[in-house]
């Protein structure tokens, strides 16, 4: 459990109390204790009001929300607001603002506005947070820490770049070798003295692709570890925070609130350094629940499947997104139940009562601008508020339950669109989640880990276009493979190792003895110019058609061992009738090969095939598209969420006699599930 201390599912949100007067607080108190929200997020922007000068302090009023929330029975999930500086303190101290990949140096305004190596920054931040943990560490309501807000911005500064150079003499400790692995020669690049280094801008190295608009670069292994550096730089400054509040009280968990797959910061590096992980969750119109799903997924592995807490999703609209569609009626409460499904143990919201200004205006709110309960929104949030609190502590601790696992890799994922070439189409994320969906439709039980992760405990492990292949990752693959272990990877992997430095003897040499195969050469082409993969004969039964389209990178692949075998072959171009997807028998395992961007269809039946040729048992069968169904297990005891993400009824077949938690109604057989319904099914 995140803290025993409230030993329920937790319910609440962001909440801004400074921005109104103490008359409304009342009332927002009686409006939470309808919705039965148990938690509020407080103090995320109130620096300013903390500290009105150098000198002074303030914290009667944060004193006067945390009373009044807790004096009605409401936790707080306490933040320490150092997302935002105050502004005489940027103007007092202008090393702490940042500047820009422009190579603009930025002037005070909005969030997330500090340099992450400014000594002064860093300074006041503990400062305040060393008061706030003074005061606050061990109050009864606190349930957990928040430190910041959405961590995220990189500088480009004088400072910055000094640290950097520090950075770089303790990883490469010579010139030498940083000429080396930053393959300087290339275009009269060599570094004669440290203070030559600078930093990636658009000044410098960076530039916007002439064909795509993408920032590009042309210094690969420079920026390669600017990112790394930067990742680490504001990690430092969250860590500068934690370090404070655990002297204070260590049985407090922290966290930060993260984004998803956000670019910038490695989190599976961060999460290490956090006790539990919490994230916003902001879906598109356009992205449906398996991208949902897999964004959970992908925050869930952070801390290795372990419970983490949905920080903040809106209950209706998004005011920062282009067009802020409303969340169609049960469409918050099935999002909600997704989470939880996915391993959330808490359901938040930004925000829990609507702001009057300011650029969130028009964002979604459990109380909005109308100011009471009867609004479709809040009647909604009430409704999921009583049957949160009536699971108790039923499901929470619990772990999802999965046999398979995609790799998600960060430095991977800055290499591949750092790299000029093959495409400028590529696009890392996409691409892993196209696996994902593959695995996910399939129902085998989908886990997204990091490349440090253990891979023996799940039956097939997925790297998508694993681009860097550090020498020890190859190694721990080829062995986990050698062990029984069954492993997919695609084009694009094995070529470089974490200075973007191609490995020589033919691609792709790490995984080469692996994969049983030589890549000679790859061939790039607008999206709309296709191939096919035409099923081989020997797996012609295998797979529902003879032929699947795919595009953008083409293997020209040759096999090298007795062991591959061609599953596909090209049907066009000089490589027709050449292999592009393959299997090899590894010691005990098998290494799959899919040497092109295959369409959906393929990927679902190759996965399809795989469970069946290698006996693995799908969590449940024969469930339609737009039905979800995620297990998790406690103590032995395994909890089916069945979430029917679609606008009709679905039927399933749930087995034997099982208990609905939410409805208390038992099931059994063949069911129907409405529209947008959820069920957790208890056996
Ligand atoms: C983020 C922030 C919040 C708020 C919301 C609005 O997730 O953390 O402060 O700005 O976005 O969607
Ligand atoms: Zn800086």
């Amino acid at each position: 459990m995140i803290n025993p201390k409230l030993p329920y599912i937790w319910y609440g949100g962001d909440y801004n109390p400074e921005q109104w007067d103490k008359e409304i607080w009342k009332e927002d108190v009686r409006l939470f204790k309808l919705a039965h929200i148990n938690i509020a997020t407080v103090n995320v922007f109130s620096w300013a009001l903390l500290q009105p000068s150098e000198d002074t302090y303030d914290f009667s009023m944060l004193d006067e929300i945390i009373d009044n929330l807790w004096k009605n029975g409401i936790y707080i999930c306490l933040a320490t607001s150092t997302a935002s500086q105050p502004h005489w303190m940027s103007v007092k101290y202008p090393e702490i603002l940042p500047v820009d990949i422009n190579g603009n140096k930025r002037a005070h305004g909005g969030r997330v506005n500090f340099c992450p190596n400014s000594k002064i920054y860093r300074y006041f931040a503990g400062k305040l947070v060393e008061k706030l943990a003074e005061r606050y560490a061990n109050h009864p309501a606190v349930l957990v820490w928040h430190i910041a807000n959405e961590y995220g911005t990189y500088c480009f500064c004088e400072n910055c770049i000094k640290e950097f150079r520090d950075w770089l003499k303790r990883k490469y400790g010579t010139l030498e070798e940083l000429n080396k692995r930053w393959y300087t020669t290339f275009w009269s690049q060599t570094i004669y003295d440290w203070n030559e280094i600078t930093a990636p801008t658009l000044r410098s190295v960076m530039f916007h692709h002439w064909w795509t608009g993408k920032l590009s670069t042309v210094a690969q292994g420079m920026v390669l570890d600017y990112y790394r550096f930067m990742s680490e730089s504001i990690l430092e400054c969250y860590l500068n925070e934690y370090n404070i509040i655990k002297k204070y009280n260590p049985n407090i968990p922290v966290t930060t609130n993260l984004m998803g797959a956000f670019k910038p910061l490695n989190y599976f590096e961060w999460a290490k350094h956090m006790d539990v992980v919490s994230w916003d969750s902001y879906p598109y119109l356009t992205d449906d629940y398996i991208s949902i799903a897999f964004r959970h997924s992908l925050m869930r592995g952070l801390k290795q499947g372990e419970p983490f807490m949905l920080m903040e999703q809106t209950p209706s609209q998004t005011n920062w997104q282009p067009y802020c569609y409303i969340k169609r009626p049960k469409v918050m409460r099935l999002q909600s139940y997704q989470a939880v499904a996915q391993g959330a143990d808490t359901v938040m919201f930004f925000q829990l009562r609507q702001s009057r200004g300011g650029p969130e205006k028009f964002h979604g709110a459990v109380i909005s601008h109308a100011g009471h309960e009867n609004t479709r929104v809040f009647q909604e949030v009430k409704q999921l508020g009583e049957e949160l609190e009536n699971l108790g502590d039923t499901i929470l601790g619990s772990k999802v339950k999965s046999q398979t696992a995609v790799i998600f890799d960060w430095e991977n994922w800055w290499a591949l669109e750092n790299s000029q070439g093959p495409s400028t189409a590529i696009n890392y994320v996409g691409g892993v989640e196209s696996y994902f969906r593959a695995l996910f439709e399939n129902l085998m039980g989908v886990d997204v880990i990091g490349i440090e992760d253990n891979f023996e405990k799940y039956k097939v492990v997925v790297a998508p276009f694993l681009y860097m292949v550090k020498k020890e990752t190859a190694e721990k693959i080829k062995e986990y493979v050698r062990k029984g272990g069954i492993f997919v990877t695609t084009t694009l992997s094995g070529l470089v190792d974490e200075n973007d430095l191609v490995y020589l003897g033919g691609y792709p040499a790490p995984l080469r003895d692996l994969l049983g195969i030589w890549v000679e050469e790859f061939d790039a082409l607008p999206p709309e110019m296709k191939n096919e993969i035409q099923i081989t004969d020997e797996f012609k039964k295998e797979f529902s058609k003879e032929t699947y389209e795919c595009n953008l990178v083409f293997d020209v692949i040759h096999l090298e061992k007795d062991t591959v075998k061609s599953i596909g072959i090209y049907t066009k171009d000089y490589y027709k009738g050449q292999p592009v997807v393959t299997v090899n028998k590894y010691g005990d395992g098998y290494a799959y090969y899919v040497g092109s961007f295959a369409s959906h269809e393929f990927l679902k039946d190759l996965i399809k095939y795989i469970s069946k040729a290698h006996k693995i048992e799908p969590l449940f069968k024969d469930v339609p598209y737009g039905v979800e169904i995620t297990q998790r297990v406690k103590n032995n005891k395994v909890f089916t969420f069945v979430l029917n993400h679609t606008e009709e009824v679905k039927r399933i077949n749930i087995g034997n006699r099982k208990k609905d938690l939410i409805s208390g109604k038992i099931y059994e057989g063949e069911i129907e599930i409405a529209p947008r319904e959820v069920l957790i099914l208890e056996e």
